[in-house]
């Protein structure tokens, strides 16, 4: 095979992208830093907002249990096993087959995603300062409006979202980012918890648990909300796109790679669930308050009105957003670093390479940036009546990282094996509890399912 390719093991270190983690708790951190970020605090109630309800929540928590899950150890024994990035992974898999093109979706996902995700990390960075200067919190909704129509103002927060990005990358301080991850993640987790008990104590938060918990279960067949839960539990666990596989070609041979996964699994859920019970209670305390219609602005609608409501909700509130945009960083590395490595792996200088993919993020981010009342075709592109913003992560979330996702089990589960992959995850000989119902769950039921949807979503979307 590719020489070249053959060459780079997972240490070889000297383009500075190789390495291993340190500990099975650097690993945890590292990819729940990726995993954790705006889809969890951003993403997931306006998700749930556009879903319904409660009903999208318990659908969401299937995925994950059910679908996600295994993906993602799967995602980890691929990227062990061949200490690669995504489309490395694939060709030292199963060389001279078409099966890299798997990866190249991925990295084609990663500067799709990012191009929108930069966008909103820009309003989360600027909303650390409106927090402060108290202007976020009078008339959220209409503040959050006009400020998003400011076309040269999210393209300008945009890139400098993207050039932090390209910095971190560039500059190799991933060792920094991962010990503020340490330090950060935990932070966010205990400032969303104070928050959530704050909201529970607002006039109205009664109403918004209902909305949250009691699922309206006539709703379960709805296939669009389904669609959408596939897709946002593939965008929060950071699968589906090689992520994940980049990630375990990091780790070393003696971590527990099931167990990590189900922390990273159980913090990223843990996190989106709060974050619902923060944004929830706070809307429906708010006379007037649709969350079907709250949109990409939802969070930033609602939750400057619960700042306002405390004291010393300033301070809290720019707590908050500092903590939400190291989150986005740590997410948006993550994304920035697939693509990158899938050149550095193909013979690119580290610099280079980061340059030209940001390059690329930044020329598709300014469409998304003008999107939310600037430009008014891109308010509403024609034929989808949906903003280019939205457009994006839908294109990206629910069609192409579910689609990456339904290639990788077929891959792991009957092409690669799930011997091998089990061989992978147990090194020593001892196979890990419930190792027989991963199997079954990576061979038939990923791909099964993950088929089902998109072949129903298509279908509907053609009918209607
Ligand atoms: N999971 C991150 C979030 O919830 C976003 C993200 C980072 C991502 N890396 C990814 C999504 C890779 C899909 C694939 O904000």
């Amino acid at each position: 095979m590719n020489d070249a390719l053959s060459q780079q093991g997972p240490v070889s270190g000297e383009a500075g992208t190789r390495g291993s983690w340190g500990s099975s708790f650097g690993f945890i951190m590292a990819a729940a830093g990726s995993a954790v970020g705006l889809g969890n605090i951003w993403g997931f109630p306006m998700q749930v907002g556009k879903g319904g309800g409660a009903i999208f929540v318990l659908l969401y928590l299937c995925c994950v249990v059910f679908i996600c899950f295994p993906i993602l150890v799967a995602e980890l024994a691929l990227g062990r096993a061949s200490g690669r990035d995504p489309i490395g992974a694939f060709q030292v898999t199963s060389p001279a087959t078409p099966w890299w093109l798997v990866g190249a979706l991925g990295v084609t996902a990663g500067v799709g995603i990012l191009s929108f995700y930069c966008v909103i990390a820009g309003w989360t960075l600027a909303y650390i300062w409106y927090s402060l200067s108290g202007a976020a919190g009078q008339n959220p909704p209409a503040f959050f409006g006009a400020f998003v129509a400011d076309g040269g103002k999210n393209v300008f927060l945009s890139f400098v979202v993207l050039a932090i990005t390209a910095g971190i990358i560039l500059g190799g301080v991933r060792e920094g980012i991962e010990k503020a991850s340490k330090l950060m993640m935990p932070a966010l987790f205990a400032i969303l918890i104070l928050l959530g008990v704050r909201a529970l104590f607002l006039p109205g938060a009664a109403e918004g648990l209902v909305y949250y918990l009691k699922p309206d279960l006539r709703e379960i067949a709805n296939i669009s909300v389904l669609n959408a839960a596939l897709g946002q539990a593939f965008f929060s666990l950071s699968l589906g796109m090689g992520a994940i596989i980049t990630y375990g070609s990091y780790l070393s041979k003696k971590t527990n790679a099931v167990g990590s996964a189900a922390w990273v699994a159980g913090l990223d859920t843990m996190v989106a669930l709060l974050a619902g019970f923060v944004v929830f209670p706070v809307g429906f305390s708010i006379s007037g308050f649709n969350p079907a219609e709250g949109g990409p602005g939802l969070i930033f609608a609602v939750l400057p009105s619960l700042f306002s409501s405390m004291p010393g909700g300033a301070l809290f509130g720019a707590a908050f957003f500092v903590l939400l945009s190291l989150a986005a960083l740590t997410s948006a590395i993550s994304l920035l670093e697939v693509p990158t490595a899938s050149l550095v792996d193909r013979g690119w200088r580290r610099g280079k390479a980061v340059l030209l993919m940001t390059a690329l993020v930044a020329a598709i981010a300014v469409p998304s940036a003008l999107s939310q009342g600037a430009v008014p075709w891109l308010a509403k592109v024609p034929g989808t009546g949906m903003d280019f913003l939205s457009l994006m992560a839908v294109v990206w979330n629910n069609w192409a990282l579910p689609i990456g996702g339904l290639f990788i089990s077929i891959f792991v589960g009957w092409v690669w094996g799930a011997d091998k992959a089990l061989a992978e995850l147990a090194p020593e000989g001892k196979i890990f509890p419930g190792a027989r119902l991963w199997v079954f769950l990576i061979r038939y039921v990923c791909p099964l399912a993950i088929l089902f949807v998109i072949v129903m979503t298509a279908r509907g979307m053609f009918a209607g």
